[in-house]
């Protein structure tokens, strides 16, 4: 690749969602290209309990992104490129079962892919698209597509803040923008499938590509189609539930930052994805 390694300047990264547009409070702000291009905004700097954090708002700052325009290639490879090695993805999602009302904080440990044009990989048979040196042939492992690790640090630091969550659930995320039908949404909850999204997937599997620990905290922000009686979700529901609930997100995942393992300790299957394969790349 061209971009030249520069040293760490941040250890985790968190990944803003709709009506999460900034989390620092005393941030240094960096632009940062990859060789899949730029990704959704600037990378936000700062520090929280002693741990150096970069943010990066997923639909950029201006809200300017829909789900299948995001550059999540990019996204992830320029957290990776600037030192991360653990990933908090907040975002918002549909409930698809009745006891998972708007305000739910459900931290999934399995992932249905449901979108259909999207990036999904690093490993396509392709040179980088800058020019650079052309991946290896790469089957990963995805049997569990969450860390772990950072899933106990959500869960412990939702129960910290009183936000009892959901542990564990299945996100089936959709290619969108539109919302799902009513029997899409039928469909998705008679799977037995909890909430549903429009970003969790490609994030969840480039980060594991990537070597880096991911997990997803979804805020439920209305209850999908098919559960509801009503008219269906609207933009502005997602938007005004999110933005209610943003401030104890953010005390969540200031702790969950602090519960995070330290990065030389981790011993989770994120760190060892490869497991030493011959990538043809180098990760950034
Ligand atoms: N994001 C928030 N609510 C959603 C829903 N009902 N379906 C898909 N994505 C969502």
């Amino acid at each position: 690749s061209v971009i030249p390694k520069t040293a760490p300047q941040a250890e985790i990264g968190v990944i803003g969602g709709s009506g999460f547009y900034s989390f620092l409070d005393d941030v240094t702000e960096i632009t940062v290209d990859t060789p899949y291009g730029a990704p959704s905004d600037s990378l936000f700097l700062g520090e929280v309990a002693g741990r150096r954090v970069a943010f990066l708002p997923r639909h950029g700052r201006k809200h300017h992104l829909p789900p299948h325009r995001i550059n999540y290639r990019a996204n992830l490879w320029a957290l990776r490129s600037v030192g991360v090695r653990q990933v908090l993805g907040p975002c918002a999602v549909g409930g698809l079962r009745p006891e998972f009302g708007p305000g739910t904080l459900l931290v999934p440990d399995q992932i249905v892919d449901r979108t259909k044009a999207r990036a999904q990989t690093y490993f396509d048979g392709e040179p980088l698209p800058d020019g650079g040196p052309r991946p290896n042939v790469v089957h990963l492992t995805f049997a569990d597509p969450y860390c772990p690790q950072g899933r106990l640090a959500a869960l412990k630091a939702a129960r910290g803040r009183d936000w009892e969550p959901v542990d564990g659930g299945t996100l089936v995320v959709i290619e969108g923008p539109r919302f799902s039908t009513r029997a899409e949404s039928r469909w998705h909850a008679a799977q037995g499938w909890s909430v549903v999204g429009m970003t969790g997937h490609p994030e969840a599997v480039l980060a594991r590509e990537l070597e880096l620990c991911y997990t997803s905290l979804t805020l439920v922000t209305d209850l999908d189609a098919g559960t509801e009686a009503g008219d269906g979700v609207s933009h502005e529901e997602v938007m005004r539930v999110f933005a209610s609930n943003v401030d104890r997100l953010r005390d969540v995942l200031f702790d969950a930052v602090a519960a995070l393992p330290d990065p030389a300790e981790r011993d989770c299957v994120c760190a060892r994805a490869h497991e030493g394969r011959d990538l043809g790349i180098e990760l950034p």
